[in-house]
């Protein structure tokens, strides 16, 4: 299969370099720059080498074997990529604030087969500070900026291209024409790779390699779960067992509907697992975010953990771990805000030869296309995201059987009036807070509690904007909501952005 290495120095941008590159239909995978031998380099049909925040020439700074360029694979060096890719020929680089650039900058171009189909002028984007001040020999710069003489350089015989910008951001206004012209043009790329060769590859796959074997999978009900599932299920029916941990604290009809849709649509080999009485019991009397969350980790390990007892020796486990999981599980921990809450202690109670998962060379998105292929409902494909611990972080204070189902009920209100209106959000739900206050209803007084409405619009969940709703939409749900669910006296509406809030209230 045609595939591009994209090598990792660091660089911010390498997630969505490789989102580029597979858009073109070019499978494209990200290593890091210290794990890839120069022999595999080989089996690419291009390499592209990423940014990165060092100085190429500290001590320190991650470089690779000079002999890549002349392997006749050809590369494209982007910003610390393209400085790195001088310094390695031989060319000069240095740091000089007069030099360096930050932002849309305009770009003339020198003919260069990168530039086909492409103005010579036209706006890019630069982040940088060094910069390639002598250009190495068989090089020929093929562009400029105001501030910077080299703002790109070829050497065309042996197929080195090397850009200081960033053509994988979209202010880079012909950046994905430079990528394509580079993939098809230079590397010789057919655009073949789809999602269907994906799903068939992959389940032509997993048949031969799992025939006879017992295969076990936590089924959450979440999409990349789901999708791991079908795509499994596909291949080997009824030897892959899917464990559904049913914990009580999933949405108003929630279980149900992961039931129906994976026993009854895909005859799936599922077992439900009613543990709402167990967590409720563990759950009981804690109030503390942290405490909860490490409580509903654990518990559900051991109730995963008796089912998989029953089923006896198991030969493969199976996550649902996908790309960007895999590229970040390498970097470093960062501060611990919340304990994300994922079946990852599972491998470690769990008796098996093997784990497998299936996903982890595809993005969200993809993953998402595969779940469209496999026919799983768009409810479950399109599914907003859902912490595991579940309502237990949207209740504040103790959890109870009494505050669950109020919150269900409240929740389910205002999704399904958000959703009739067809205002756009990414991700909205309801908070049942510990907070009592004064209410009128008929002719007595009330003293409920205040439910929150929380709405946020985010591309990637690491920083929110709350969304401006249409006061329609939250006229209609806090009417609702007040009438129809017992004991709610009041309904806010959370205007906090993330940060410094973040999206769920615990
Ligand atoms: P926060 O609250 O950290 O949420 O701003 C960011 C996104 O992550 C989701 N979230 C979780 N997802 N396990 C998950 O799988 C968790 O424990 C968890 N906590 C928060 C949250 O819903 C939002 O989409």
């Amino acid at each position: 299969m045609e595939k591009i290495l994209i090598l990792d120095f660091g660089g911010q941008y390498n997630q969505l370099i490789a989102r580029r590159v597979r858009e073109q239909h070019v499978y494209a995978e990200i290593r890091p720059y210290n794990k890839v031998r120069l022999e595999e380099v080989k089996r690419y049909a291009g390499v592209i080498f990423t940014g990165g925040p060092n100085s190429v020439y500290d001590q320190s700074a991650p470089h690779f074997d000079p002999a890549i360029m002349t392997l006749g694979v050809p590369v494209l060096g982007i910003c610390y990529g393209a400085q790195l890719m001088a310094w390695m020929a031989g060319g000069k680089v240095s740091g000089a604030e007069e030099a360096s650039e930050y932002g849309k900058t305009c770009l003339h171009l020198k003919g260069s087969l990168l530039w086909k189909d492409i103005p010579e002028e036209s706006v890019c984007w630069m982040s940088h500070t060094d910069h390639i001040r002598e250009i190495p020999k068989g090089f020929r710069i093929t562009a400029y900026t105001d501030k910077c003489t080299c703002a790109a350089m070829a050497d065309e015989t042996r197929k080195l291209y090397a850009v200081q910008f960033h053509p994988e951001v979209t202010h880079t206004v012909y950046g994905k024409q430079m990528l394509r012209n580079f993939l098809f043009d230079i590397c010789g790329c057919t655009g073949e790779w789809r999602m269907e060769d994906f799903v068939r590859r992959s389940v032509a796959a997993y048949r031969e390699k799992l025939q006879g074997k017992k295969v076990l999978l936590a089924l959450s009900g979440g999409v990349d779960s789901s999708v791991a599932a079908v795509l499994l299920h596909k291949a080997i029916g009824h030897n892959l067992v899917c464990v559904f941990v049913d914990h009580g604290l999933l949405r108003k009809d929630e279980a149900d509907f992961v039931e129906r849709t994976f026993r009854e649509k895909f005859d799936m080999n599922l077992r439900r697992v009613n543990a709402q009485d167990r967590f409720l019991q563990k759950l009981s009397g804690v109030t503390e975010p942290e405490k909860k969350r490490k409580i509903i980790g654990e518990e559900f390990i051991r109730v995963f953990e008796d089912e998989a007892k029953k089923l006896g020796k198991v030969d493969v486990l199976v996550q649902g771990t996908i790309y960007p999981d895999v590229i970040e599980s390498g970097a470093g921990e960062a501060s611990v805000i919340k304990s994300h809450h994922n079946v990852g202690g599972l491998p470690d109670v769990i008796a098996f030869d093997e784990i497998l998962e299936p996903l982890r060379e595809l993005f969200k998105d993809e993953v998402r296309e595969v779940g469209t292929q496999l026919g799983l409902p768009k409810e479950l494909v399109w599914r907003q995201p859902f912490p595991g611990p579940g309502l237990a972080v949207r209740i504040i204070g103790e959890i109870t059987q009494e505050k669950l189902d109020t919150l269900r009920e409240a929740d389910a209100i205002f999704r399904k009036e958000l959703e009739a209106s067809g205002a756009q959000s990414n991700q909205y739900f309801a908070v049942l807070t510990d907070l009592r206050s004064v209410g009128v209803k008929g002719d007595a007084r009330t003293y409920g509690c205040t439910v929150v409405l929380r709405s946020v619009t985010t591309d990637d969940f690491m920083t929110a904007e709350w969304t401006r709703l249409p006061y329609e939409v939250l006229e209609a749900a806090s009417n609702r909501i007040t009438n129809e669910v017992s004991g709610v006296s009041r309904v806010v509406y959370d205007i906090t952005s993330k940060p410094p809030a973040t999206v769920e209230w615990e």
